[in-house]
Order: C-alpha cells, then sequence, then structure tokens
C-alpha cells in the first residue's frame, strides 16, 4: 500500500478525489430500451432538492448523525493515545461485534493494511498487535479464535451499539470468565467497551466494574457507525491513519454539498440506482478489481440492504421495496458469476471499482515465447492484466446491453477509503428519500431477534417462546415435507 502524502495539500486532495463515470447507465450507451436517459434523470432533479433538504435539516437538527463523524477532534486524540497504548502492551486485538459493529473494522482492516497481515512480524506491523473480528457466534469458529490467542497479551473489544445484542454479549460473557479466571483483577485492563455513551446495559456494565469506554454518538446507527469510535478505534490499533480517513470523510461531505443531482456524486448514484430498480433491475452488483476493497463490498452490502429493504413506507403504507445487494470480486468471481450477469435475466445493474495505482505490479517474466497460448503474458504484469480484464468485462456488460458504471480510486489509501465510505453512507441515505422510506430502522431484523430471546428464557418474552412452541408444533404436522 502507497502512504497518502500529505491530505492537507489540496492538489493532491484534488488528485485522489475519487470518480463515478456512469455513462453506461445511460440509454445512449446500453441502447434505449435499457439505459436510462437524461430526461428522466432530469425529472429527478427537483426531488433530489427535496431530499437534500430534508437530509441537511436531519443533520442540523442532529437527528442523522454520521455527516459529523469526520469531526471528532478530541474523540480522535483519546483513540490515538489509547491505541500506543495497546500497541506497547498488546500482541493481540480482538473485536467481538456484530452486524455494523464488525462489517467496518473488518472492512477497514483489509482495505488499509497489507495481506495477511496476522501472519507478519510484530515488526513488519510496525509493533502494533494482531487484528481479530469475531463477528459470528459459531462456536467453533469463536472457540477457534480464542484458541490462538495469549489472554494475558490480548485486549477484548467488544462493540455493541445497543450494548443489548445477544450474539456479542454472549461473547464477551465468555471472554470476561476466561480473563477473570486466567488473569484475576486485572482483567479489566483486557477488556475496552464501544457503545451508546449512556444507555443500554454494556455501558452500566463497562462503567460498574472500570473499562476504558469509547462513545457511539446516539445519533449513529451500527451501518453508519464506521468513523465512529467503532472503525476508528481497531483501526488505529493496527496503525491505519484515521486522521486521513476522516480527512476522506469530510472531503466526500464537501463534495455533496451541493443539492444538484449531477454534482453531486452520492445523490447521482443514488438516483441512477433506483432509476435502475424501476426499470427491472432489482439487483446491484458491487464488484471491485482490488482484493483490499472486498470486504467494502460486504460492508455495503449490509449497508444497502438493511437501510432500504423496508415493509413500510414514511406515509405509512405496505411497500415491500429494496434493491439486493450482491457482492463481487474481479478478477475472481468473472469465473463464477459474470456468465449470468452477462447472459442471465437483465435484472442487475453492476458497480465496478477500479484502483488505478495499486502501488505493485507483480511483472510477469518473458518465457514459453514459441507458445502462443502463453507467450503474450511474458513482459505484461499482474496490474496491467487485472485491469485489462476489469476494462474487458466493462465492455461487455455494455454490449450485453447490461447497466453498469464506473467508480475509480486513484490509489488505496485512507483519504480515498474514506471519501468512497462516506459516498456510499450519503448515498444510502438519499436512496431512502427516493424509497420513501426511514433508512435508519430494521425492524424487520427485530422480528427474528424476539424468537431467540423467547428460546433463550429472557425475560418478557415468554409470549415469543409460547410462539416458538406452537410453531414447533405444527411443523411437526408438517414433517413430511423432508427427505
Ligand atoms: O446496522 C445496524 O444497526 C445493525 O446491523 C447493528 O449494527 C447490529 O445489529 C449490531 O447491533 P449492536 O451494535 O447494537 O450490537
Amino acid at each position: 500500500m502507497k502512504k497518502a502524502v500529505n491530505w492537507k495539500d489540496s492538489k493532491w486532495k484534488t488528485r485522489m478525489r475519487i470518480t463515478l463515470d456512469y455513462k453506461n447507465m445511460m440509454a445512449d450507451s446500453v441502447g434505449k430500451n435499457y439505459g436510462i436517459t437524461l430526461s428522466e434523470m432530469e425529472k429527478m432533479s427537483a426531488t433530489a432538492k427535496r431530499i437534500d433538504k430534508d437530509l441537511k435539516q436531519g443533520w442540523r437538527e442532529r437527528r442523522i448523525g454520521f455527516f459529523d463523524l469526520p469531526f471528532q477532534g478530541e474523540n480522535v486524540d483519546k483513540i490515538k493515545s489509547f491505541s500506543r497504548k495497546v500497541k506497547s502492551g498488546y500482541d493481540s486485538f480482538v473485536v467481538l461485534g456484530i452486524g455494523g459493529s464488525a462489517l467496518g473494522p473488518i472492512a477497514l482492516q483489509t482495505a488499509l493494511n497489507p495481506p495477511h497481515y496476522n501472519l507478519l512480524t510484530k515488526k513488519e506491523r510496525n509493533g502494533s498487535p494482531k487484528l481479530f473480528v469475531a463477528d459470528n457466534i459459531d462456536p467453533t469458529g469463536f472457540e477457534g479464535i480464542l484458541r490462538v490467542l495469549d489472554p494475558e497479551k490480548t485486549m477484548f473489544n467488544v462493540i455493541s451499539k445497543s450494548g443489548g445484542t445477544a450474539e456479542t454479549m454472549s461473547q464477551f460473557i465468555i471472554v470476561r470468565d476466561l480473563l477473570k479466571k486466567r488473569l484475576g483483577k486485572s482483567y479489566k485492563n483486557h477488556i475496552v467497551a464501544t457503545t451508546d455513551p449512556e444507555k443500554g446495559i454494556l455501558r452500566k456494565i463497562a462503567t460498574d466494574e472500570g473499562f476504558e469506554t469509547f462513545p457511539i454518538p446516539a445519533n449513529v446507527g451500527g451501518r453508519f457507525s464506521i468513523f465512529s469510535s467503532v472503525g476508528l478505534l481497531p483501526a488505529a490499533v493496527v496503525g491505519i491513519d484515521i486522521e486521513e480517513l476522516l480527512a476522506g470523510a469530510a472531503y466526500m461531505n464537501e463534495l455533496c454539498m451541493t443539492s444538484d443531482l449531477f454534482q453531486n456524486p452520492a445523490y447521482l448514484n443514488a438516483t441512477l440506482q433506483y432509476l435502475a430498480n424501476r426499470k427491472g433491475k432489482p439487483m446491484s452488483v458491487m464488484m471491485p478489481y482490488a482484493d483490499s476493497l472486498k470486504d467494502i463490498a460486504d460492508w455495503y452490502r449490509q449497508l444497502w440492504a438493511e437501510s432500504l429493504g423496508k415493509k413500510v413506507s414514511l406515509d405509512g403504507k405496505t411497500v415491500h421495496v429494496g434493491p439486493t445487494p450482491i457482492k463481487a470480486l474481479g478478477a475472481t468471481d468473472q469465473h463464477s458469476q459474470l456468465q449470468l450477469y452477462m447472459e442471465g435475466p437483465l435484472d442487475k445493474v453492476i458497480t465496478l471499482i477500479r484502483v488505478k495505482d495499486f502501488g505493485a505490479e507483480a511483472k510477469i517474466p518473458k518465457a514459453y515465447k514459441e507458445i502462443g497460448e502463453l507467450g503474450y503474458l511474458g513482459g505484461h504484469s499482474l496490474k496491467g492484466l487485472l485491469q485489462a480484464e476489469m476494462l474487458a468485462t466493462e465492455m461487455a456488460l455494455t454490449h450485453n446491453q447490461r447497466m453498469n458504471c464506473t467508480i475509480t480510486l486513484p490509489e488505496v489509501n485512507a483519504f480515498t477509503i474514506g471519501q468512497l465510505l462516506q459516498m456510499l453512507m450519503i448515498q444510502t441515505a438519499f436512496a431512502g428519500g427516493l424509497y420513501n422510506i426511514d433508512p435508519f430502522d430494521q425492524p424487520g431484523v427485530e422480528h427474528g431477534k424476539q424468537y431467540a430471546y423467547g428460546m433463550m428464557g429472557r425475560k418478557g418474552y415468554e409470549k415469543k417462546r409460547a410462539e416458538v412452541d406452537e410453531y414447533l408444533k405444527q411443523a411437526e404436522g408438517l414433517k413430511g415435507y423432508a427427505v
């Protein structure tokens, strides 16, 4: 990974600006029966202005908090100082979290640290600890993580906005017990909690037991929390430049200040995606051509799905809206998914992500000159091959009337990643306005959670338990439908 020069230098910032090329979303490129026309876009301008007004009002009234996250000086200083402490005293840093409380830290780590980071020596990691993210409760997976750790040299970061998520809190209880047994009273020096500044049981436990804590602002929900302590603390611990990251996010805020649909990259991309959906494309594929960005596609999948998949509109109507986000990786998924995208149903819109400068080439030596099927590769590089394949995919999609657009990152660094993530969050919030739903809630997730609470015997969920018993009884009568 190339180190950014200076995000305070305006020329460098302009050079590092990410761009969105949407020509292949348009009828002019993919054909009039398959693409969006300029006049369809222009018709959205007034709607864009209305949504822009609502979003900015939500920001001013502090209902929508993620816009402010790039500007949290004091918290950044506290995170940096705590991460220095972790660096000097611990070999491993383990995130306990799920959903928005885990996908952000994973995405940042994959994007901004070298591949196979945990396999590098401590010196190669610049003295930073290894990073593990326990984002599931699969017992084999969780015990597998614990098995490779030395508790005396490990810091656990329990992340939960609500402070009550069963998966995360179960992990926390297991870890706390393990640490207490191994380390006695000093167990609390191995737990740091990231949670709501005031509410929730995790906040209370942290205060009672004396854990170090970091806040997730009350007006920031899980999937919009990557630039809060949720993403920043693990990132700082593993040596990512969090100030540069936030500078990138702040820069994207600036670029998205305009209510002009054609000038605002986030509004523009949301509108293109929305119109594509209305034109019979409910599937939205994000396909970066860079390994470093594959977990950003995963993070975005949650952001887009959980924010926009809704039953009830803002005016109380049953609407059942929401595009289905799909993640893919170029070139890997050219040999897995691409056949479907090229020739299957015309129900997908594809966002390619290009990196111009990888900071690496991987030259292919000249070899097998006499063999036509191989000789042509010598003298090129893996970078050249990847970029050629991406252009080839873009062209083939376009020739097959498949709507596609391309986001380009001049290079992968904290500044460009900050821009990309903030753009996708603004895009999602704006898309909420287009679909006329609340992008910040997740009532559907709650539904399933309540049955789980009932089954696990949580007080107050006895009715849910009874519903589960009833369901199982009915299922018994239907057991002929299984082989
Ligand atoms: O985006 C969201 O709100 C969710 O995905 C949450 O992040 C997830 O359910 C975990 O919640 P919490 O952070 O409260 O433990």
